[in-house]
C-alpha cells in the first residue's frame, strides 16, 4: 500500500459537522529517533498506548463560501494564534488527502488532561485527536469507508503532524514501521500489535515522574535530524530493529526480565545517540540519574520487575505490572517523590487507543 491509495475524493457540497474525540499519549519501548521527509521513520517503534494522558479536540466544520481553507485554534477554550505556523504546515501536508476540506472553515478547540507544563510532549496525542476529528468528517462525506481504513488513515494523518502521533489512535501496544516481522507493519502508519498481547501487558502501569516541567533545550523536531551524519546512525537502526523484533516476542510471551533488559537499552540508547551527536546535548537531569539508581536498587532488593524508560526529556516513565501497584506506589512516594519538581508525579497504564467523546 502506497501513499496514494489514502487519497480521497472530493465533495461540491459541504456538511456541517461538530465532533469531539480523545486521543492518548503514548509511551515508546523501542524509540523512533531519526526520519526522512515527510515524516518516514529510519527505524521501527513500538509503545504503550496511555489511558489518563489524553488530549480532547473538538472540531467545528463550517461551509467556507470563500472557498479556500482556514482555520482557528483555541487551547483550553483561549483562542492561540502561535499554534498557527504548526497547525498550518499540518493541513499542508494533509490538503492532499483530504482535498474535500477546501471547502471548510474549522474552529479547533483542545484542551489536555495533563498539566500544561510538565515536560510532557503533547504533540503526539494533539495530532491523533485531530486526526481522529478530520476522519469522522470523511466518514460523513464517504460512508463506505470501512473501520479499518478509518483507523489506519487517522494514524497516517496523525503522522504526518508528528511521528509518534502515529502511534496514538490504536492501543493497547502499537507498532510503527514496515521492517518489522508484522505482515500488515508500514512506515505510513502505526497498527495495534493485536489481540496476541500477553494479560501481563495489558494492564500495565507507568508512573511519569516530573522531574523537568519546563520546555526541553532541544526539541525532538532538531533532535531526529542530528541523526543525519551522526556517526552511530546506521548501527542504532540495527539495533532498534533487532530490539523490536525480542520485544515481539515478549509481548506475547510476557518474559519480564527480557522486556526490562530491552526496554531500558532503548531508553538508554536514545539518550546516547543525543550524547553523541553533533552538536552533543543532554536532556537527563542529575535527578533522573539518581532515579535511575533507585530503581536499579530497588529491583534488586525487591525481586519487583519495576524498571524505568524515558523520552526526549528528563522526566521518567516507571514501568510495572499491575499486581506490583502497591509496593511500587508506596516506593515511589517514599523515595522517588524527592527527586520530582515540586513532587509531582502522574499514574497512568496502557489503555486502548482514541475514543469519540
Ligand atoms: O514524534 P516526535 O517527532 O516528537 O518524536 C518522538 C521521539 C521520541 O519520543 C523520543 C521517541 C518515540 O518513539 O516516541
Amino acid at each position: 500500500m502506497d501513499e496514494t491509495h489514502f487519497i480521497s475524493s472530493t465533495t461540491n457540497s459541504p456538511v456541517p459537522l461538530t465532533t469531539r474525540w480523545e486521543a492518548p499519549s503514548n509511551i515508546a519501548l523501542v524509540k523512533y529517533w531519526g526520519k526522512t521527509d515527510p515524516q518516514l521513520p529510519k527505524n521501527s517503534s513500538l509503545s504503550f498506548t496511555l489511558s489518563s494522558s489524553v488530549t480532547t479536540t473538538e472540531v467545528e466544520f463550517k461551509a467556507n463560501n470563500k472557498k479556500t481553507f482556514e482555520f482557528e485554534f483555541y487551547f483550553e477554550g483561549v483562542l492561540k494564534p502561535d499554534f498557527h505556523p504548526k497547525l498550518n504546515s499540518f493541513f499542508k501536508r494533509i490538503h492532499h488527502y483530504i482535498p474535500w476540506i477546501a471547502l471548510y472553515s474549522l474552529k479547533i478547540n483542545s484542551h489536555n488532561s495533563f498539566p500544561h507544563s510538565s515536560g510532557i510532549a503533547s504533540s503526539a496525542s494533539a495530532m491523533a485527536a485531530l486526526s481522529m476529528c478530520i476522519m469522522d468528517m470523511e466518514k460523513t462525506l464517504f460512508p463506505e469507508t470501512t473501520a479499518a481504513e478509518f483507523y489506519r488513515k487517522a494514524s497516517f494523518l496523525a503522522r504526518l503532524g508528528s511521528g509518534s502521533a502515529a502511534r496514538s489512535i490504536e492501543g493497547p501496544v502499537t507498532l510503527w514501521g514496515k521492517n518489522t516481522p508484522q505482515e500488515s507493519s508500514s512506515d505510513l502508519y502505526a497498527s495495534s500489535f493485536g489481540n496476541q498481547l500477553h494479560s501481563v501487558f495489558t494492564a500495565y502501569q507507568d508512573t511519569i515522574l516530573l522531574v523537568d516541567k519546563g520546555s526541553k533545550a532541544v526539541s525532538s523536531t532538531q533532535g531526529h535530524q542530528l541523526m543525519h551524519n551522526h556517526p552511530f546512525a546506521e548501527q542504532r537502526f540495527v539495533q532498534a530493529e533487532t530490539n523490536l523484533e525480542r520485544l515481539l516476542v515478549v509481548m506475547q510471551s510476557g518474559n519480564l526480565d527480557e522486556f526490562i533488559s530491552i526496554v531500558e537499552t532503548e531508553a538508554l540508547s536514545l539518550h546516547a545517540m543525543m550524547m553523541t551527536s553533533n552538536p552533543y546535548f543532554i536532556l537527563m537531569q542529575p535527578n533522573t540519574l539518581k532515579i535511575i539508581q533507585k530503581v536499579w536498587d530497588f529491583r534488586k532488593q525487591t525481586q519487583i520487575p519495576l524498571c524505568f524508560t524515558l523520552d526526549a526529556g528528563a522526566n521518567v516513565h516507571l514501568l510495572y505490572p499491575q499486581s506490583n501497584k502497591k509496593e511500587v506506589r508506596t516506593f515511589i512516594a517514599d523515595h522517588l517523590a524527592v527527586y520530582c519538581e515540586q513532587g509531582q508525579y502522574l499514574f497512568d497504564e496502557v489503555g486502548s487507543g482514541a475514543k469519540k467523546v
